[in-house]
């Protein structure tokens, strides 16, 4: 059969294999940080009486903005947000997952003759949507206890001052928490776009969120997940909080 790379690609893509975790039926499973809880009897019987009614419009083009599941986002965040720190539907945005998120950041932001940086060790996609998207990767290494700094992550965005910049915090694979100061610091140190990426945010839900820091800072996102903590990875929704609203 043709494999990919007998094709016309990209030449930086010829010869990579796709992205893929392992699926193996073994009893735990913990490569890919899924929730092990199914979701509750009553939440399934809910999701599928909506399912019943909005099938009934599938003949018609969805709403392109989905302006509606952006303001439910909006509304669930601004639970745990003061006032003057609360979102607009408009300042979401959602995807098929947090990685088509980033994915599409990247494509916004990135590509060729622009870079993407984050601290290693990190998330394992970030260099994969960096090569996807012909952004060029820039691996910072973590300390020894992989905690980042203000002046850890202000002097390295300022040595390179990326294109985009990755966070993530709580940070996969280490569990490392990430400190508002750094955040804060990490936005002030370059001009490029902040991606905080918060796919565990609601497992140190007493530490307060990046989206606290949204107002006023127009370049930093804050990325969001259902897969984890709400046990919804096969649904694939995720939020990003972007842009001032209009
Ligand atoms: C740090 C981090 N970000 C993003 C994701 C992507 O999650 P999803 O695309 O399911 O939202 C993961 C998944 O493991 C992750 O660990």
């Amino acid at each position: 059969m043709t494999s990919l790379s007998d094709l016309p690609l990209r030449d930086n893509l010829v010869g990579k294999q796709p992205y893929g975790a392992p699926q193996d039926p073994v009893p735990v499973s913990l490569n890919v940080n899924e929730n092990t809880h199914p979701l509750p009897e009553g939440a399934v019987a809910d999701i599928v009486a909506a399912l019943a009614d909005a099938v009934r419009g599938v003949n018609r083009y969805p709403d392109r903005d989905f302006l509606e599941l952006r303001g439910e986002l909006a509304n669930f965040l601004n639970r745990d947000l003061a006032q003057g720190q609360r979102l607009a539907a408009e300042q979401v945005w959602a995807a098929n997952g947090s990685n088509e998120v980033l994915q599409q950041v990247l494509q916004a932001f990135g590509g060729p003759g622009r870079s993407l940086l984050s601290f290693t060790p990190t998330y394992s996609m970030y260099p994969l949507l960096a090569d996807g998207t012909d952004t060029a990767w820039v691996p910072v290494a973590r300390p020894a206890d992989y905690a980042l700094t203000p002046e850890i992550v202000a002097s390295a965005l300022a040595e390179h001052a990326p294109s985009i910049a990755i966070i993530c915090g709580p940070n996969n694979p280490t569990g490392t928490p990430l400190d508002l100061e750094v955040v804060r610091a990490a936005y002030d140190a370059f001009d490029g776009i902040l991606v905080i990426d918060e796919a565990y945010h609601e497992f140190e839900s007493e530490r307060p969120s990046a989206v606290t820091l949204l107002p006023g800072r127009p370049r930093l996102l804050v990325s969001r997940t259902m897969s984890k903590a709400f046990a919804f990875a096969g649904v694939r929704a995720s939020a990003t909080s972007p842009r001032t609203p209009r």
